[in-house]
């Protein structure tokens, strides 16, 4: 039986299909009286805006958006970017305003890679950070023209704008380990580099009258401080309010100033997070908040919750009476209601001791034990929240538990724990990976056992399938890398960059090591590579020579490539392309006797 228990092909298209378009929807910001998200309600993701007094939304964009400026409440427009080369990631910086309208061409900058931006809305002009082939910069674009502002030879983030002066935060010493604050005066064309502690990590300042808002772990942990840019003065923001000191968050999601001069955060820990406005918390369902978006007097906060098992919803709080009310509902439909696993938050012991934090989504229809698949997010900087997930659902749906791992390196649980994979990516997190699909067995969860992710999820699967050939049953690898030396030089200086942060400077011989061709002999499970065609991060080409190597050692495999699409998934059709032939593989290889 090739389709498993009674899920027919055409049983299994209907729910993916009805399970992919349960939107999502992200809060970016609050301007001119709207809320401002994101979401891919119309199957493309796009901007959009509320109005939260008539409830009336209206869709901003038409086409794929790319990445989009924090919207400030002077400005009546958005600026975001848009892909213009298929998928390539070659961007051009566009505006939109709040009220409607055509969306129109900020300025013609050549294509490139933008990687983060701010927008300043009082003179209406764009400061960003972008990547071509040969080099980085510091941009600054308005309606008609632009400038580079500096060359730039380091990963550099401008996170926000007042007056003149920029204020971002970036690798300045050059230490893969560290993370400075930046202050750039646009006036003056000088650069100053700030850390209140040579070796630690800075992120993410906010500027209000000359003093900055940051997150540093310079003593240890993470917390937010205020640095007075004149005086250098580093302090604690005080908080009239002890909720936020009470909840012991570990990480910051989001944070910045209230109008009036307090402070507000998104905090997390343990997979959640909650928000905070002047120590006092946000009232809100339990789940994961990303941002917290603020109307003018400051009386109301809008934010999206969600859970792995619950999709995402736009609230509105009443910062004064502490209630909260649905703004944009999501229901789940009927059909896919009964199928939708239970989740829970779990630790294990990694192959070293380490403690490893996971999510777990236990299938309604998978049985005990069932087939299971170990879900490895990319990043590798980033985490599997309690926050819906597309793919871990449709795995669920499909009768499969999914043990997400948040595995060394993961974000949300502290810097330490982060950087432990700079300088040996694709070991100890290969351990903690290999040691969540053992859990899982001994659990008595798990029988067979399938290892899938995209981007470094898929390098990862790449790995484990050749190098602890003995755990698994099968695995799936979307946009995965396989060739570390041949991937940097195909990259571009972003991601070259990126790369040599990732193994602690440019070391070819431990790149080779961690390379996934190195052990292509080795892969004794059948394998399903699915590579977008436009992919310029993780490049399809080198995949096209692991895949002949599969070939000269008999390995089951199948390859699909997906014609125009590139790294990032932007729309439901891209969705579908990817989890229907991932799950028409594993109903092959984990469930059929
Ligand atoms: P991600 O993609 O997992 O989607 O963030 C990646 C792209 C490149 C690299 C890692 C991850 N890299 O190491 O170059």
């Amino acid at each position: 039986m090739v389709y498993s228990v009674s899920q027919g092909l055409s049983d299994l298209v209907r729910i993916l299909e009805s399970l992919v378009k349960i939107p999502v929807y992200g809060v970016i910001g609050f301007t001119h009286g709207r809320v401002v998200y994101w979401s891919n309600v119309e199957g493309v993701l796009g901007l959009w805006c509320l109005d939260p007094v008539s409830g009336e939304v209206k869709r901003l964009t038409r086409e794929p958006v790319h990445s989009v400026a924090r919207p400030h409440p002077k400005s009546r427009f958005i600026a975001f970017t848009k892909d213009v080369a298929k998928g390539r990631e070659l961007e051009k910086p566009f505006i939109i305003s709040i009220h409607g309208g055509e969306e129109e061409l900020l300025a013609d900058t050549p294509p490139m890679r933008f990687f983060s931006m701010v927008w300043d809305g009082v003179k209406e002009r764009l400061v960003f950070s972008a990547a071509t082939p040969s080099g980085m910069g510091l941009y600054m674009a308005w309606r008609g023209g632009f400038e580079r502002l500096m060359s730039i030879n380091t990963i550099m983030y401008p996170t926000d704008i007042e007056g003149d002066l920029v204020v971002g935060a970036g690798l300045l010493r050059g230490n893969p380990l560290s993370m400075e604050i930046f202050t750039y005066d646009l006036g003056t064309g000088e650069l100053r580099v700030y850390t209140p502690k040579e070796g630690s990590v800075n992120k993410e300042p906010m500027i209000r009258n000359g003093e900055i808002l940051f997150e540093s772990n310079f003593k240890g942990f993470n917390a937010l401080y205020i640095y007075d840019l004149s005086t250098g003065e580093l302090r604690s923001p005080e908080m009239s309010y002890r909720d936020y000191e009470e909840y012991g968050g570990v990480e910051h999601l989001a944070y910045g100033w209230v109008g009036d001069g307090r402070v507000w955060a998104v905090v997390k820990r343990d997979g959640r997070s909650r928000a905070f406005v002047d120590g006092r918390e946000v009232p809100s369902p339990e789940g994961t908040i990303g941002y917290l978006a603020i109307n003018e007097d400051c009386s109301k906060a809008y934010y999206s919750v969600s859970t792995l098992t619950t999709p995402h919803r736009i609230y509105e709080a009443d910062l004064r009476s502490g209630s909260y009310r649905v703004v944009i509902d999501n229901p789940i439909p009927e059909e896919l209601r009964g199928r939708l696993g239970r989740s829970y938050f779990t630790r294990y012991k990694s192959r070293d001791g380490l403690k490893i934090p996971m999510y777990v989504v236990e299938s309604a229809t998978a049985g005990k034990p069932g087939p299971t698949v170990v879900y490895v997010h990319g990043g590798p900087w980033s985490e599997i929240m309690d926050s819906w997930s597309v793919m871990i659902n449709a795995l669920s749906i499909a009768g499969y538990h999914v043990l997400a791992p948040n595995f060394r390196g993961s974000t949300g649980y502290g810097e330490e724990f982060r950087l432990m994979d700079i300088g040996d990516p694709g070991g100890g997190d290969l351990d903690d990976v290999a040691a969540a699909a053992e859990w899982g067995r001994g659990e008595g969860l798990a029988s067979k056992i399938a290892i899938m992710g995209y981007s470094y999820g898929g390098y990862m699967t790449y790995l484990a399938l050749g190098r602890r050939p003995d755990v698994w049953d099968a695995g799936v690898a979307g946009a995965g890398i396989v060739d570390w030396v041949e991937m940097y030089s195909l990259s571009d200086a972003l991601y070259r960059k990126f790369i040599e942060v990732l193994f602690k400077g440019l070391n070819r011989e431990l790149m080779v090591e961690r390379s996934p061709i190195k052990y292509v002999d080795k892969v004794r499970a059948p394998l399903c590579i699915i590579h977008p065609q436009n992919d310029s991060r993780t490049p399809l080409k080198p995949v096209l020579r692991y895949v002949e190597e599969l070939l000269k050692h008999g390995a089951t495999f199948e390859v699909h490539v997906i014609p125009d699409m590139g790294h990032v998934v932007k729309t439901v059709e891209d969705v579908m392309r990817i989890l229907l032939p991932a799950i028409l593989f594993l109903n092959k290889y984990l469930k059929a006797q």
